[in-house]
């Protein structure tokens, strides 16, 4: 960005999808036989990656999705300018290691030079994975950052990270699963350029008053829309885990996602990270509309947000 150029916050959803995407490969669900049909109703999603950037060339990932070369080629923002080797890329951040938040670093091997951010816990779980070793640290530092520390990954950007309930990722479980884990392993994002800021929290076991707090100090919200009814898998028969289980505060029911946040109907509040078997997929279907009657968007790949 040049000195004279104003920094104006802006984001790019790339993935909207949760883990799988939609359709997911070996999924028959009832949004996933409409995706696979073809049906206008319902958007083919990649999985969980937000870009975002302050004078529109220079982006970086909050989260690198394991389909990011697909996102790439769908974005011509996210796209080579120029001559020869280039990538408007500059930066990666990882909310937690999940596979679809993390697999997307080995997409972006072939020695380019961006920077990699994310906790001291959460470069450790990826410093600890060799295969990762692939993107070379001689041309792509990885930068720890501390909870509550102001940082700027790319000129005029802002960024702040914050913890928010989680559980480690399902590659890391091993027997008894805290699912509400407060650390560095699932954090939140406060993203600000311009005087604008926006919030990203694409995985949310509960609302904590910090993040109420942060919440209400933003212009746009993008929120964990994993589930849209805690037993919605099971009911589905497409597994036994609810939603808190695997670290999700779902959408609705109490303690819900429409129920917690009803309180920041002044910020522009978008759902993201969207599971295939979530009904608000199918445009124009009760949940959807349920949704978006209590104020929320449902995040598309391809949304543009200018908070
Ligand atoms: C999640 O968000 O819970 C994970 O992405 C699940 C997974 O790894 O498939
Ligand atoms: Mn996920
Ligand atoms: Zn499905």
């Amino acid at each position: 960005m040049s000195p004279t150029d104003t920094p104006a916050l802006r984001s790019l959803v790339l993935g909207s999808g949760g883990g799988g995407g939609v359709p997911q490969w070996n999924c028959n669900c009832r949004v996933c036989r409409l995706a696979w049909d073809g049906d206008p109703r319902v958007k083919r999603r990649t999985q969980s990656s937000l870009a975002v950037s302050a004078d529109g060339e220079s982006w970086l990932l909050l989260n690198a999705s394991i389909d990011l070369r697909e996102q790439i080629l769908a974005r011509p923002a996210m796209q080579p300018k120029g001559q020869g080797r280039h990538s408007p890329i500059a930066a990666a951040l990882l909310t937690n290691t999940d596979v679809d938040h993390a697999a997307g670093l080995l997409a972006l091997r072939e020695r380019q030079p961006f920077t990699i951010w994310g906790t001291r816990a959460t470069l450790d779980t990826i410093g600890a994975n060799r295969i990762f070793d692939v993107v070379g640290r001689d041309i792509v530092p990885r930068r720890a950052v501390r909870l509550g520390e102001r940082f700027e990954p790319l000129p005029g950007l802002t960024l702040e990270l914050f913890a928010v309930p989680g559980k480690v990722p399902l590659w890391l479980e091993e027997g008894e699963v805290k699912t509400d884990e407060i650390g560095e392993g699932t954090v939140g994002v406060a993203v600000e350029a311009g005087g604008r800021r926006l919030v990203y929290a694409p995985g949310c076991a509960h609302v904590t008053d910090d993040l109420h707090a942060r919440i209400a100090g933003a212009h746009a919200l993008f929120f964990d829309g994993t589930l849209f009814t805690d037993d919605e898998m099971k009911r589905a028969g497409l597994g036994d885990k609810t939603s808190r289980r695997m670290g999700h505060q779902p959408v609705s029911g109490p303690g819900g996602t429409l129920e917690t946040l009803s309180g920041h109907a002044g910020v522009r509040r978008i759902l993201i990270h969207i599971n295939n078997s979530n009904p608000i997929l199918i445009e124009g279907s009760p949940e959807e509309q349920q949704v978006k009657a209590a104020g929320w968007e449902v995040a598309y790949d391809g949304m543009e947000v200018r908070p």
